[in-house]
């Protein structure tokens, strides 16, 4: 199939690029850089040996988009593009909604306008809300959002649903992202994040790269094993490898609907993650025990059987692999894409 990659520059989109031309598809992608760089193309054609398609454009742009909808002739979309920081999306909440949501809504006119019937669409486990009844399962209802980025993604979902209603040929797949970490074994591809990093392993990754003092574990007195926060982290080529499924089930069942978790089902502690991290590396992190961060829940982590049941798919990769990928891009990248 020829797939449209929206924000396919970016951290899940180049991994699944990849793993798209490696199942025999032709990813094409479009991207703003908003949050990417160029050089993450010329990665991927050391990679891949293809020059993948792409198209330097804004998704919530009707016309660019029209166009690009007229010249390529998709069978699938799968919509990665959005900005993704959580506590950028308290204190910039308008700019979130507009392109959060317009970029899903421009890509609904094209395809409905160019008979394309197939989209999947990067949501986030965040939108299942505070609740602390680990494995979180399709079937559980929201318990609300505590942020924007989160509601942004609450709300594309229900665009979606919507969507697939009114446009009953139309397949849909909303992906529930656990905790994406890892790099391509390669190291030439990986995660690029803009500023000072709010997620974990790059946290992790850029205090051992010397670029940041220390690392804070954050909340020891969780009621957890070891007192530190549990979430189930997925290696980013395993997750890439769930859209390959995601658009091949698509294409053999015309009418759904679905919303699937993507996660390995286990949950690792932040302690886990720093001791694996430093084991398989061979160096030691400098680290502070620190208070919890406001709203961090204790646990956190799917239960992945409707991905197994649904697409065939079930993740292969180790926490040992997710802390050893890692670092094998920070450490040849130490500034990202900008080394
Ligand atoms: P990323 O920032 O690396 O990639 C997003 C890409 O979209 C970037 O390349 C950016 O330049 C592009 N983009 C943003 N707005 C655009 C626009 N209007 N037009 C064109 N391109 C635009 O993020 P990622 O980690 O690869 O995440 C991909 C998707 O998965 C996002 O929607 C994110 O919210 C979602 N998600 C990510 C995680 C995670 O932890 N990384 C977890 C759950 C869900
Ligand atoms: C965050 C996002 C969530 C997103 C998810 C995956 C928030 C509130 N939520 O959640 O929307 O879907 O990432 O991208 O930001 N930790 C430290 N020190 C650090 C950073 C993190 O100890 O410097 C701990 C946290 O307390 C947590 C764990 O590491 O226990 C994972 O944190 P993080 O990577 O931010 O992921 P989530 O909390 O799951």
């Amino acid at each position: 199939m020829k797939i449209l990659l929206t924000g396919g520059a970016g951290f899940i989109g180049s991994h699944t690029a990849v793993e798209l031309v490696k199942a025999g598809h032709e990813p094409v992608i479009v991207d703003n850089l908003y949050n990417s760089s160029k050089k993450a193309l010329e990665r991927l054609k050391m990679i891949t040996g293809k020059d993948i398609a792409f198209y330097e454009a804004d998704v919530c742009d009707p016309a660019a988009m029209d166009d690009i909808f007229a010249k390529e002739n998709f069978d699938a979309v799968i919509h990665f593009a959005g900005y993704k920081a959580v506590p950028e999306s308290v204190t910039k909440s308008v700019a979130y909604y507009r392109n959060n949501l317009d970029t899903t809504l421009t890509l609904c006119e094209c395809m409905q306008k160019h008979g394309v019937k197939r989209i999947v669409f990067s949501s986030s486990a965040t939108v299942y809300g505070p609740i602390e009844e680990s494995p979180l399962v399709e079937t559980m209802p929201s318990a609300g959002c505590t942020n924007p980025y989160a509601w942004t993604k609450y709300m594309n979902e229900q665009i979606l649903r919507d969507a697939a209603i009114s446009n009953p040929d139309w397949s849909v797949a909303l992906l529930r992202y656990f905790n994406p970490i890892g790099a391509h074994e390669s190291g030439l591809i990986g995660e690029n994040p803009k500023g000072i990093p709010n997620n974990l392993m790059p946290y992790v990754t850029q205090v051992a790269v010397g670029r940041l003092p220390h690392l804070n574990i954050n909340g020891t007195d969780f009621p957890t094993p070891d007192g530190t926060g549990v979430r189930d982290y997925i290696h980013v080529v395993d997750l890439a490898k769930g859209h390959v499924a995601a658009c091949n089930y698509l294409e053999a069942n015309a009418g759904v609907c679905e919303v699937i978790n993507l996660g390995t089902g286990t949950g690792y502690s932040v302690l886990d993650v720093v001791n694996t991290f430093e084991r398989v590396n061979h160096l030691e992190l400098n680290k502070v025990m620190a208070p919890r961060r406001p709203g961090d829940m204790a646990s956190y982590y799917s239960d992945p059987s409707k991905a197994k049941e649904l697409l065939g798919w079930q993740t292969e990769k180790t926490l040992d692999d997710m802390c050893r990928d890692s670092w094998n891009w920070q450490k040849n990248n130490p500034e990202g894409y900008d080394s």
